[in-house]
């Protein structure tokens, strides 16, 4: 795989200084012009990235998974190339929709839909609802019958198969609170056949996320073939099988897994079950194409620890404080006498001792004003925003080639609290 990294270092003219780029724009412009903290993301990186996942599923279906990076410039980037999407939310479905995605490459995912979203769903004649319970199931067929309609369902199987990834992240065990025992699975088929509203279009299943080991994904689909070719010789209708996302990416010293490997397990599962196959990959796409850029504030030297405090936190960016995530972080100005290092901890301002972006790091001394960029922060950072401590979470641009465009501008503090009402007995 040959997938070029957008974000690089080019010279700064009449200066031995390197400055960091997105594609062709240099990321002091973008932090002068639109401020910090901020979300760079590289067209060129998600087109390419999604190219080459496509690539590893050449007859069957790519749905996105909006979860990573719902942003919907984002996701039209992709569905311009041919992506559709995974969504497990009405939010996501209408961001889907807005960002142009066709409505019979969308699958709707996820362990506890609502009447209101399944609703939604089938008004948009979406491709697949995947459920996760035989209440799920029964509330499904009645809000198909309500609306006269027929809803496409495959049941996710929970395979019982360790991801070998953060507990956190890790969806296909036996405890885990997704998808249908592997052997209750037969029983929702029977069960389907009898609903007048909900029929069967295919099996689903999703054991977690930040995989980079791919034995787990032989053991899974192999169970999910197997069980499909069981289906489909008691007569049962199972034209697809959505393997669900996970692929991992490289943070720090994990191994990049192959995607040829991925390719070959994919495409086995695929001849082995007779089906099509539809992938919800999300991280691998978004994740390397994204960068956070960020502003030293203050510098405190203290003889415990260094810190550089900067301008984001964990509202803007939660992996740290929730997986222990590291993520590379490096000077957006490089000088050519690149002094000693020196060791830090990057924090944000928040008031919990869990909002740091990085521990022990190396960087050159840091000063306020220095910007640094978080690196692989394009899937499950913007999305995964909140408003804590009142925070405004930061903005988004998407780069193409010279050309930038602000792709969520965050709010103001007034628009932010304009929701909130004073209960009407504290205004008298
Ligand atoms: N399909 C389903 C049903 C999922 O639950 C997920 C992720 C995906 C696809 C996409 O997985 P991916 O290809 O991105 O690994 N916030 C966590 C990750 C949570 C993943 C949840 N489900 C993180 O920052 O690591």
């Amino acid at each position: 795989m040959n997938i070029r990294d957008q974000f690089n270092y080019n010279s700064m003219e009449g200066s031995d200084d390197k400055l960091m780029y997105a594609e062709q724009v240099s990321l002091p412009e973008l932090a002068r012009e639109v401020g910090t903290p901020l979300y760079v993301y590289s067209s060129e990186a998600l087109i390419e990235r999604y190219k080459a996942i496509a690539k590893t599923n050449p007859n069957g279906l790519i749905c996105y998974s909006v979860k990573a990076n719902g942003n919907i410039s984002v996701i039209r980037t992709l569905a311009q190339h041919g992506a559709g999407a995974d969504v497990v939310s009405g939010g996501e479905l209408y961001r889907a929709l807005q960002a142009g995605v066709s409505p019979e490459k969308i699958v709707f995912a996820g362990v506890g839909k609502t009447e209101d979203e399944m609703g939604a769903a089938l008004d948009a004649n979406i491709f697949q609802i995947n459920i996760e319970s035989e209440p799920e199931l029964e509330q499904l067929n009645s809000v198909a019958l309500n609306r006269g309609t027929t809803a496409p369902v495959a049941v996710r199987v929970n395979p019982d198969v360790d991801a070998n990834t953060h507990n956190k992240i890790a969806t296909g065990r036996s405890g885990d609170k997704f998808g249908v025992p592997y052997e209750k699975a037969i029983h929702l088929y029977k069960k389907i056949e009898s609903l007048k509203g909900v029929k069967a279009t295919g099996l689903a299943t999703h054991i977690g996320s930040q995989l980079t080991d791919l034995e787990p994904f032989e053991m899974a689909f192999s169970k999910i073939s197997q069980l499909a070719c069981n289906l489909k010789s008691k007569g049962h209708q199972i034209e697809n099988i959505d393997f669900g996302g996970g692929l991992g990416i490289r943070y720090s010293s994990e191994d990049e897994p192959s995607l040829l490997h991925y390719a070959s397990i994919v495409s086995k599962a695929a001849s082995a079950a007779g089906c099509r196959i539809i992938l919800e990959p999300g991280r691998w796409i978004t994740a390397p194409a994204g960068i956070l850029l960020t502003r030293v504030i203050y510098v405190k030297r203290t003889e415990a620890r260094n810190f550089a405090i900067v301008d984001c936190a964990m509202n803007d960016f939660m992996r740290p404080a929730l997986y222990d995530a590291w993520h590379e972080i490096k000077p957006v100005i490089q000088t050519k006498e690149s002094p000693d290092k020196e060791t830090v901890d990057v924090v944000g301002p928040i008031c919990e001792s869990g909002d740091f972006l990085a521990h022990d790091r190396d960087l050159p001394p840091l000063a306020p004003g220095n910007l640094l960029a978080i690196l692989n922060t394009g899937a499950y950072g913007a999305s995964m925003s909140s408003h804590y401590n009142s925070r405004i979470p930061a903005s988004e641009v998407l780069v193409k080639k010279k050309k930038w465009s602000i792709i969520r501008k965050n709010s103001s503090i007034e628009a932010f609290v304009a929701d909130e009402n004073i209960a009407e007995w504290l205004t008298e």
